[in-house]
């Protein structure tokens, strides 16, 4: 929580000068039901126009001066909340671009959306009330109650009679609506769950004709938002219409026993008035009180969630992406690589890793050493743990134990940056970013030349049906790439990742979408051209015919080494190998 708070330092200012003025307007406000009486009592008993002339424009004044007071203290709360919900947003931004993928899964695209939109929001609006009203409203309830006392302490009596119904009936409809708010809370991002995972999935969902059930699932969860709105409205709705009866009940029990105490001539017509002002000043400014503390202790809720985020070690920050790009690219174009272990590139030593909240490792002591060529396939049934693999490699999720080996360096030394380790890698499931083509190469080298963007395409098989478009590199990818086919996304992927001139490109099942010319083609490219002649290669796929020229194949069977070798060992020796393989040869797939 304390994070939260430090972000109102820069405005210390600010929250003093703020409530200042406001406390200055606070001040005229309770001298005037003061002014008025003295007028009605000295100038219009007295029928003396110069005087009620003089105090009428003495009344102008300080309205006046109270609205130049208000108006700065309102400056100040624009700059401040505003200031405090930038600085917010940008804090939480940056802090969740430092975050672990175990940590973003744990919380979730929504919640986090939730969190930098509408918490922040929210904490905005209590910074804003915090210099408007957080300091005035007491000091006028409390304030009129004085000034009341002073006119005449025993009717003031009727208000400290009146005062603790009042607190009381607040009481009672914050205690049953703010629990009620924290419900809405819940139930609001339950809503921005289903929303967002419905519009990622649109297509899945009209494909098997989930419309009409997706709407009545939607329809349930937005009317059960409504119906809690509507409860809490009803109960906190009542608020206004009790603050009114209670007023008028004031009144009236005010001018009754007043008329009898003007009668006594214990008191003056003036004063009375005065005395009718401060009870609407009080039960206005007490109404606002209670608003303050629903707003407050919603505003709680989000600066714990908000504080929740911003307190998180940076637990993703051994992968330092942005350094990638800074890099001096000679040095990893692959001319120069470290000193290389003759004996192998590739070594997996005992490693153990387990996906967190998960019952049983993924890999426990996996243990086998690369060292023949520069190619590697990796190939297993689904759910072997193929895609895990590679990303242990990027170093996405730490190792429960063991060590990874490559190019004669261990992957979890500390002081080793993406940039130093230079791998790329296709995902299995490739995204692609609203924007040009071009600029979704650049994410892997921003200062790519045009020339360098062709070479990658042309190496990824790409380069034909880009040149085929009408605006070529500039030619707009929309949101997740919908608009380019799933194999033409699997081959922008390919030359955005050789656009960065890994030093070892991984490439998950990322050319399961392409036929097998093509993959062929890709292949061939990947292996002839001279640009990337030093470049590792770590090819993941199902089928063998991806895999089996490259130069050792490791198999994975449920996380477990089922064998290792090339195409050729592996056909003579392995089982598992065998049967893959005789599978994909009775489904007549051509090898390619
Ligand atoms: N983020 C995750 N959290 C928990 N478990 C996971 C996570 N990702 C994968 N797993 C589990 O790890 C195991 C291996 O998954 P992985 O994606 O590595 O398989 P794969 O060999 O790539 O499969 P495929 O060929 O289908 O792509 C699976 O049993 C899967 O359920
Ligand atoms: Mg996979």
């Amino acid at each position: 929580m304390r994070s939260v708070f430090s972000f109102l330092k820069p405005y210390r200012r600010h929250l003093v000068i703020g409530p200042a003025f406001k406390l200055a307007e606070a001040v005229l406000e309770l001298a005037m039901p003061l002014l008025i009486a003295y007028m009605i009592d000295t100038g219009i008993e007295s029928q003396d126009r110069t005087l009620i002339w003089r105090l009428g424009l003495l009344a102008l004044l300080m309205a006046a001066t109270g609205l130049g007071c208000a108006t700065v203290c309102q400056y100040t709360a624009s700059l401040a909340s505003q200031g405090v919900g930038t600085d917010l947003r940008h804090a939480l931004f940056s802090k969740i671009n430092h975050l672990s993928l175990r940590q973003l899964d744990h919380f979730g695209t929504s919640s986090l959306v939730n969190r930098l939109t509408g918490d922040v929001n929210l904490l905005q609006q209590a910074v804003a009330m915090l210099i408007r009203l957080v300091v005035r409203a007491p000091f006028l309830s409390i304030g009129g109650l004085i000034m009341a006392m002073t006119i005449d302490l025993r009717l003031s009596l009727i208000l400290l009679l009146i005062l603790p119904v009042f607190i009381l009936i607040v009481y009672l409809i914050m205690s049953r609506t703010i629990p009620m708010y924290r419900k809405i809370q819940q139930v609001v991002d339950r809503l921005m769950r289903h929303i967002l995972e419905h519009l990622t999935g649109v297509r899945v969902i009209r494909a098997f004709a989930r419309r009409s059930a997706e709407n009545k699932r939607f329809d349930l969860e937005n009317d059960q938002v409504a119906a809690l709105q509507i409860r809490v409205s009803r109960i906190s709705n009542l608020l206004n219409p009790v603050t009114a009866l209670i007023l008028n009940a004031a009144t009236i029990a005010l001018l009754w026993v007043g008329a009898i105490r003007i009668e006594d001539g214990a008191l003056t017509r003036g004063q009375i008035i005065a005395l009718i002002n401060y009870v609407g000043q009080i039960l206005t400014a007490l109404l606002v009180v209670a608003n303050l503390v629903i707003l407050y202790t919603r505003a709680y809720a989000s600066a714990g969630r908000v504080a929740e985020i911003l307190d998180l070690p940076n637990e993703g920050d051994s992968l330092k992406s942005e350094e990638r790009v800074v890099e001096d690219d000679n040095q990893r174009a692959g001319e120069e690589l470290p000193p290389v272990d003759p004996d192998y590139w590739l070594r997996f030593d005992r490693v153990q890793f387990q996906y967190p909240d998960t019952a049983a490792p993924i890999f426990d002591r996996l243990d086998f050493t690369v060292g023949r060529g520069r190619s590697l396939g990796i190939i297993g049934p689904t759910g072997s743990g193929k895609s895990t693999l590679a990303w242990l490699l990027l170093r996405l999720w730490p190792l429960t134990s063991g060590q990874i080996w490559f190019d004669g360096q261990p992957l979890a030394a500390s002081d080793l940056t993406s940039s130093d380790l230079n791998i790329a890698i296709v995902p299995q499931k490739s995204v692609l970013f609203s924007g040009t083509i071009a600029e979704n190469l650049r994410l892997g080298r921003a200062d790519a030349t045009d020339d360098e963007l062709w070479q990658a395409l042309r190496v990824a098989q790409a380069e034909t049906f880009v040149r085929r478009l009408d605006d070529g590199l500039h030619s707009q990818v929309q949101r997740g790439g919908v608009n380019f086919s799933g194999g033409q996304r699997q081959r922008l992927a390919v030359a955005r990742a050789l656009v960065s001139r890994p030093r070892l490109l991984i490439m998950d099942d990322s050319t399961s979408a392409l036929d097998y010319a093509t993959e062929a083609a890709l292949r061939r490219a990947l292996a002839g051209s001279g640009s990337f002649a030093r470049m590792r290669l770590i090819i993941i796929s199902q089928r063998v015919a991806s895999i089996r020229q490259t130069d050792e194949i490791v198999i994975l069977d449920d996380g477990r080494l089922a064998g290792q070798g090339t195409h050729d060992d592996l056909l003579k020796e392995n089982r598992l190998y065998q049967e893959i393989w005789q599978s994909q040869q009775s489904n007549g797939e051509v090898v390619g």
